[in-house]
């Protein structure tokens, strides 16, 4: 019997190929960037596409894969997928939970961490020889003991970050559109009015995008500080800038961008945003297990066996 085909648009680490390849035929894409055209013309006749979130999986492409029994996405977010399309041609979408909460987690935390404490902005003026030594007063930055982290969407990364809180000395609450009873649980409005850091874990969902904006940004306290590492159109970037340009509030900082790999050129003006490059998950032992993951559910549906972590 034939095995099946497979179009792979991602590098993965070897010994995660070796366990593919033995299952399956592999069209693998070796460098980083794949253009749209080139995924619709090497789809088609393919019955498993594993993908990651920079390929857009829109009705096209799935037109163009008429054989696909999978797509299987290298992340937990999956706004880059036409599910509802997928649906249609019984075609089934994966993601990869669980095993980035913890990376995702700690890269929150980095940048709580590094906005309050003001890492990044420290390390650029001592680059470029600002530094002029040791003073009382210099480059003070806030304490996180006693303060209230707000917590947008709280689903495994969000509670994996509410976790790691305690060690800072923050209580923590939260605003969750499916969930409520919950001590802790909070109307937007009064979380965003109360929190001393509000960190986003949501999903981009029609419902979420532009979430913060400028209304939102507004009722948040002037020294509080917003963190990004979920998905960047959650944030009205424009609106952020002039929220942080005026000090509507202290500062930010964003693992995650609404058109990435661009990003708003007033935040590269501002020294109170502190702006990485999408690491969330960016460990090796994470983007294995990711990869890992990845894999394991593209070759379960085209082996007949249901898919491990199909998406909700
Ligand atoms: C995810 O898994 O959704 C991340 O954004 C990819 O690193």
């Amino acid at each position: 019997m034939s095995k099946p085909k497979v179009l792979l648009t991602t590098k993965i680490p070897s010994s995660v190929l070796a366990t593919l390849e033995a299952a399956c035929d592999v069209d693998y894409n070796d460098s980083n960037s794949f253009p749209h055209g080139e995924l619709l013309a090497r789809v088609s006749g393919k019955q498993g596409l594993i993908c990651v979130i920079t390929d857009s999986i829109t009705p096209d492409v799935l037109e163009a894969g008429r054989d696909l029994k999978v797509v299987s996405n290298i992340a937990v977010g999956y706004n880059n997928i036409d599910v509802a399309a997928a649906r249609e041609r019984a075609i089934a979408v994966t993601n990869t939970p669980d095993v980035l909460t913890e990376a995702t987690a700690d890269m929150a935390w980095a940048l709580i961490l590094d906005i309050t404490r003001r890492v990044s902005e420290g390390d650029r003026l001592v680059r470029r020889g600002g530094w002029k030594g040791w003073a009382l007063d210099f480059m003070l930055g806030t304490d996180l003991r006693g303060k209230q982290l707000g917590i947008i969407g709280y689903g495994r990364i969000g509670r994996a970050v509410g976790t790691r809180a305690a060690a800072f000395g923050m209580r923590v609450a939260y605003f969750d559109l499916h969930l409520g009873a919950d001590p802790i649980a909070m109307p937007l409005d009064r979380l965003l009015a109360t929190s001393d850091v509000v960190s986003i874990h949501c999903p981009l969902t029609p419902e979420t995008r532009h979430l913060i904006n400028q209304a939102s940004l507004a009722r948040m306290k002037r020294s509080a500080y917003l963190i990004n590492t979920a998905r960047g159109p959650v944030v009205d970037e424009r609106a952020l800038a002039w929220a942080l340009k005026n000090r509507i509030i202290s500062g930010a900082a964003l693992d995650v961008y609404e058109e990435e790999p661009k990003v708003h050129p007033d935040l590269l003006e501002l020294d109170n945003v502190v702006l990485a490059p999408h690491l969330g998950s960016a460990t090796t032992e994470t983007r294995t297990a990711m990869a890992d993951l990845a894999v394991r559910n593209a070759i379960a549906v085209l082996t007949g066996l249901p898919p491990i972590t199909p998406v909700a």
